[in-house]
């Protein structure tokens, strides 16, 4: 029986971090690593799915109201089955054959390439016909209903509507996106720790609940929330939900600060936004480690540096680095031996362009 090809890129955030789930503002970029997910109609109403990576195979029916989580890799293909046929989508019977080449639990969103890729095939396979927003979501809600992750929409979404040489400013509450072109002559250098995060980790959930009691507190979301009011009504909160409000209202600003300086090609201005928001990460949201602290201190340090800060869920994973193209050599080889000497572990530098989002691999005709 012959076979459908889908692809989802993992993504890399510029700035705009842990505001997603805050009704606020991300800047994010799609990467070239991406999942594949090769679709084959079945007769029945199973889900086969293989994962070339693992190298594991599940099979689960899609009759199945008591599913529930295997807490593996499974979980992210079988809960967008799941939310697919909850939403009311009678889906097809298939066998997925998954691979891919994004670094698992390095903060670039393996999860949601996985999600956005099985969606975009079960979706085909079954004849179905759905907006890319409404798959974004879908697969937000997946992780959220079924893996276990109270994540944001910023992965998924990018995953579905990257462009080539730009960047994504998403307003995550109205879901309005603008594309920016990447200024040309500088590179995304993503600077992998090799500290392994996990993703559905306990912390994530935990700073996602300070904020919803910043928000309980101001009864209103934290995108609404000023310095002003956290300074003259901020007087209830804990210490650390005060912390992590600030972290937020001066975030949302930065991004939109950033947005404009990106517009504006005026890059000396977008590495001190990304300076302020990886110091935010570190002191007030408590996300950043001493691996990620070096690697950005490292990065700031190194030839043709515009930019560097920690970038995704952070406790491990990347930082993003901003890099003039004619130097990218010369600092990729600074930072790489500088962390080497400090961590005794070689980091992986991978030097990238803004991606494409979602899409079918040789459609058919
Ligand atoms: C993870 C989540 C996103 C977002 C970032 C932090 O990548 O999946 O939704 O919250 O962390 O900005």
């Amino acid at each position: 029986m012959s076979s459908r090809v889908f692809r989802a890129p993992g993504r890399v955030n510029l700035i705009g971090e842990f505001t997603d789930y805050n009704d606020g503002f991300v800047m994010p970029a799609a990467v070239d690593f991406a999942t594949r997910v090769a679709v084959t109609k079945r007769p029945d109403r199973m889900l086969g799915m293989h994962s070339a990576n693992v190298g594991q195979h599940r099979e689960f029916p899609l009759d199945d109201p008591a599913a529930h989580p295997a807490e593996d890799w499974s979980d992210y293909v079988r809960g967008v089955a799941v939310i697919l046929e909850r939403l009311g989508h009678r889906l097809q019977g298939a066998d997925l054959e998954i691979e891919g080449d994004v670094p698992m639990g390095a903060g670039l969103s393996s999860s949601a390439s996985i999600e956005v890729a099985t969606a975009l095939a079960l979706i085909a396979n079954s004849g179905l016909s759905l907006g890319l927003k409404e798959i974004a979501e879908l697969c937000q809600r997946a992780e959220n209903e079924f893996a276990g992750s109270r994540c944001g929409i910023m992965d998924q979404f990018i995953s579905c509507f990257g462009k080539t040489g730009h960047a994504l400013l998403l307003d995550c509450r109205s879901l309005d996106y603008r594309q920016i072109p990447m200024p040309t002559g500088v590179r995304l250098v993503i600077c992998n720790t090799m500290v392994r995060h996990q993703h559905s980790s306990g912390e994530y959930n935990n700073r996602r609940a300070d904020c919803e009691a910043g928000a309980r507190h101001f009864a209103r979301s934290l995108r609404d929330v000023t310095l002003a009011d956290l300074s003259s009504h901020g007087d209830g909160l804990t210490e650390t939900v005060y912390r992590r409000c600030r972290h937020v209202i001066t975030e949302n600003a930065r991004v939109e600060r950033a947005a404009q300086a990106l517009e504006q090609n005026d890059l000396d201005t977008l590495g001190v936004l990304m300076g302020e928001s990886h110091r935010s990460l570190r002191d007030d949201f408590e996300v950043s480690c001493p691996e990620l602290d070096l690697m950005v201190d490292l990065a700031l340090a190194s030839p043709g540096i515009r930019g560097a800060r920690m970038t995704g869920g952070g406790f491990g994973g990347c930082a993003i680095a901003l890099v003039e193209q004619d130097r990218v050599d010369d600092f990729v080889k600074q930072v790489r031996e500088g962390y080497r000497n400090s961590t005794g572990t070689t980091p992986e530098l991978y030097v990238t362009s803004a991606a494409n989002g979602a899409e079918e691999l040789f459609p058919p005709a």
